[in-house]
């Protein structure tokens, strides 16, 4: 095995693999010595090129309770997610999820979700003292929709979604920020769960029915089940009654829970498109969902009526440029139809960064690409390693999963409406 990590914390596209962290784990050697695990391989051989083992911080295990929840957490945010999650690993999201970059640093307390809130009410990627209302959490716990990580374990790790909502408990409240009491909720869903077995059949299921309801409802309920043998058999049930319900939260997270031959195949979230369409929408109501913040907002990369931004094209007009239908694909499939404009550029540089947005200049000295966030990325034409152009939009999947079916049918109403083409 060669391994080549000179340039580590720059990585290019970081390879999802081990870490030299996670082989600084302390073993006990054939000769009794305690040495790292990396420094046993070395010595048998099986590391070549890698020149002297620098002693790194060894990752606190999840389950090590010499370690704080912070350095637990943090450890498996590193392990599990920092390869993607760190700057210039490409991707569209900002967060840096690696253990060494300070807890501010990490554009991910009190940030707004970018690319999606999932319904939660009062979202943020990861609200102190607010763990229901953490995308980051929401997402760990999903096994379908928005679940993470991206790639490789497709199902949620129940130990890592306690400690993880334990940290997110712990982390000191800023004083702006409203605080939602998540211990008083708790207590309601607890009281719920207890009276079960007093109600009838019916009853029972409109009670579990309204407790997963809402995203954060779900969320609490599945945090509350999982860890409890006598509980967990809820899950199956909740998911059985929500399969087909419009609660997306529910599905998303209690998905999992389905016998084999009752999981959906058709992916959750899925709308009914024909009654979409159909339905008769509010432009006014629509025109608040278009630029409502938090979550996947469609003002982050849009314009119209002269609010929003233009990272994407600007949307006046586009109600006498497409059809219901037409603009129905676009939101659904944005990777669908781009035009050269809008494709995704990746740029890897000689120092191994990979910078990800949209083309905004090339000259014979620099490229400028543009990302949702505030900053533009000139790289010199003399930096450039390589240049990939992919066949895929910036404009985040499944937006309209957010939505419930009246304020997607009030957006489409709204974009309908857009006849003018802007001034701007
Ligand atoms: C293989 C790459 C990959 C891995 C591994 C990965 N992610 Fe992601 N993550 C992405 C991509 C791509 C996006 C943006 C697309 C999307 O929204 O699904 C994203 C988006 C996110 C977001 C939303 C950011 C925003 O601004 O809305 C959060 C939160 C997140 N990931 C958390 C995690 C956590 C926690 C882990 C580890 C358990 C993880 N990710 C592992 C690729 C990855
Ligand atoms: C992260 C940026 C981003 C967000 C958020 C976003 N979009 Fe887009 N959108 C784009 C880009 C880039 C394109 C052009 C490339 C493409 O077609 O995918 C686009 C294309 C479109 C188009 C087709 C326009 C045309 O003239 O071809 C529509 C309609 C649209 N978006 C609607 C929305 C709506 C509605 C929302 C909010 C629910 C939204 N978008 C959120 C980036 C975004």
């Amino acid at each position: 095995m060669e391994l080549s990590t000179a340039g580590l914390g720059i990585q290019s596209a970081s390879p999802l693999g081990t870490s030299p962290e996670q082989l600084a784990v302390i073993s006990k050697a054939a000769d009794g010595m305690q040495q790292s695990q990396l420094e046993t391989l070395q010595q048998d051989g099986w590391l070549a090129g890698v020149g002297e083992v620098r002693a790194t911080a060894q990752l606190a295990a999840l389950h090590a309770e010499e370690f704080s929840t912070e350095q637990r957490v943090r450890s498996w945010l590193h392990v599990n997610c920092s390869h993607c999650h760190q700057p210039h690993a490409g991707g569209s999201a900002l967060i840096d999820l690696r253990r060494e970059t300070k807890t501010d640093a990490m554009q991910l307390v009190g940030q707004v979700p970018l690319r999606g809130a999932f319904g939660i009410s009062g979202a943020g990627l990861v609200v102190p003292g607010d763990p229901e209302g953490s995308v980051l959490l929401y997402r760990i716990a999903s096994c379908a929709g928005g679940r993470m990580p991206r790639l490789g374990a497709t199902l949620p790790d129940p130990a890592a979604l306690s400690e993880v909502r334990r940290w997110i408990a712990e982390l000191p409240r800023t004083g702006a920020t409203e605080t939602v009491n998540s211990d008083e909720e708790l207590d309601r869903v607890r009281k719920a769960i207890a009276r079960l077995e007093t109600l009838s059949a019916v009853e029972r299921a409109e009670l579990l029915q309204g407790l997963v309801a809402t995203a954060r409802g779900a969320l609490m309920v599945l945090l509350e089940i999982q860890d409890s043998e006598e509980l967990l058999p809820l899950g199956r049930e909740i998911a059985l009654l929500t399969v087909d319900s419009q609660s997306l939260a529910a599905r998303d997270l209690f998905a999992r829970f389905l016998p084999p031959d009752r999981a959906r195949s058709d992916g959750a979230g899925s709308m009914d498109r024909q009654s979409l369409l159909a339905a008769v929408g509010d432009v006014d109501r629509g025109r608040a969902v278009f630029r409502r913040e938090g979550g996947a907002s469609c003002i982050n990369c849009h314009r119209a009526e002269g609010v929003g931004v233009v990272l994407g094209p600007a949307l006046d007009g586009i109600g006498r440029k497409m059809t219901r239908a037409e603009i129905l694909n676009q939101i659904e499939e944005p990777s669908g139809t781009i035009k050269p404009t809008y494709l995704l550029w990746s740029v890897e540089t000689t120092r191994g960064l990979v910078h990800t947005g949209l083309l905004k200049e090339r000259t014979t000295e620099k490229l400028v690409l543009a990302n949702t966030g505030p900053r533009q990325q000139e790289i010199p034409v003399a930096e450039i390693e390589s240049v990939n152009v992919q066949q895929k939009s910036l404009m985040p999947e499944q937006l309209l999963r957010e939505l419930s079916s009246q304020d997607a049918a009030d957006l489409l109403e709204y974009l309908e409406s857009l006849v003018e083409t802007g001034s701007e």
